[in-house]
């Protein structure tokens, strides 16, 4: 019996040197140190040995127990620092790689040229308002002192969606639509940026589409010097503090009178240069004092009442302030374009 444990043991303890995997390592552990295992059979056959063969072979089987359960601890020690050692390895993070940045992405310029005016004109007082871009010919024209065949229309050519709709050809409907909302209330004081159609053949300064945003005021009491005053406050947080104003006589239906409103080059200073043609001014917007008819119109008594209006060009204020020279930029969805705004 003695030979028989001796011989198991050498073959377990051969056997278990070479295992190879921890399933392997069990199922070896089974095979002798289980229930039904070798080492078990032994034990079993211990009933028939005589009262002094007993503790000798006893002593036998503790040992060869104990040399396999030495074996089979220490296998599975380092079957589980093997794992470890996979795991560190297979889930290693290099803290030293540069991290994955994320793509940002950035404002129109269109958008932040309109933002940038909201800005200014809310920090005036203004209030923001809106009307639609599918406008009736009675607000986009006729409320406007511009009634049918009126020759002024030519200065718009407009897309008609049927005889009595079209696509606005300005911001200034809102004028009308604002006016009659408030309900003779004063003063109204509203900016409104907007998309406006035209129909024009594109080219690097025309578009069919583009941007405005209108000015109105109305109040008791409104002078040519409020409209002075308050653009000449626009441009110079628009352009920088030394930007000037002048203002040209000039002609449009809703306002009389009107003018075209320069701002002094804030690229040469006014010492002129390729941006200004060489005269030191831009033209930036029109506006002028609102006509008595169109007071009318909106609901305002003009013996009573008094306004001023104004309306801008979005692309154009983009393209002289960011040196941009085709319009057609804005719109054709170049990313390499748009990509430049992101940090301005
Ligand atoms: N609506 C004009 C245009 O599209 C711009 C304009 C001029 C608006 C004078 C105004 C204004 O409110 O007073 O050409």
């Amino acid at each position: 019996m003695k030979q028989k444990l001796e011989a198991l043991k050498i073959e377990a303890l051969a056997k278990l040197q070479e295992v190879a995997d921890p399933q392997a390592l069990n199922d070896l552990r089974v095979k002798y140190l289980g229930k039904k295992g070798e080492l078990t059979e032994v034990l079993r056959g211990m009933g028939g040995l005589s009262a002094e063969e007993r503790p000798v072979i006893g002593q036998v089987v503790n040992d060869v127990r104990g040399a396999i359960e030495e074996i089979i601890t220490a296998k599975q020690e380092a079957f589980q620092q093997q794992e470890t050692q996979n795991r560190l390895q297979a889930e290693k993070v290099d803290v030293t790689l540069p991290g994955r940045s994320m793509a940002q992405g950035g404002i129109h310029p269109l958008t932040r040229v309109v933002q940038e005016i909201e800005d200014i004109f809310i920090g005036m007082g203004y209030r923001v308002a809106e009307g639609p871009e599918v406008e009736t010919d009675y607000y986009n024209f006729e409320a406007l002192n511009l009634p049918k065949n009126h020759p002024a229309r030519d200065m718009q050519d407009s897309f008609y969606l049927t005889d009595d709709l079209l696509m606005r050809t300005q911001t200034s409907p809102v004028q009308i639509r604002t006016m009659q909302g408030m309900k003779g209330e004063a003063p109204v004081k509203i900016i409104c940026p907007g998309k406006v159609f035209r129909r024009d053949d594109d080219d690097a300064t025309h578009s069919f589409q583009f941007h405005q945003v209108e000015g109105l005021v109305i109040g008791r009491n409104i002078r040519m010097s409020d409209l002075k005053g308050t653009l000449q406050q626009f441009v110079q947080e628009m352009f920088g503090p030394h930007t000037g104003i002048r203002l040209r006589p000039s002609f449009f239906p809703f306002t009389e009178p009107s003018v075209e409103v320069d701002v002094s080059c804030f690229k040469c200073g006014g010492d002129g240069c390729r941006l200004c043609k060489q005269t030191g001014w831009l033209e930036i917007l029109g506006a002028g004092m609102v006509h008595p008819k169109v007071l009318e119109m909106g609901g305002y008594d003009p013996a009573e009442f008094s306004g001023f209006a104004f309306g801008m060009g979005v692309e154009r204020i983009a393209m002289l302030k960011y040196g941009i020279d085709d319009i057609r930029n804005f719109y054709n969805n170049d990313m390499s374009f748009v990509k430049q705004f992101k940090g301005v």
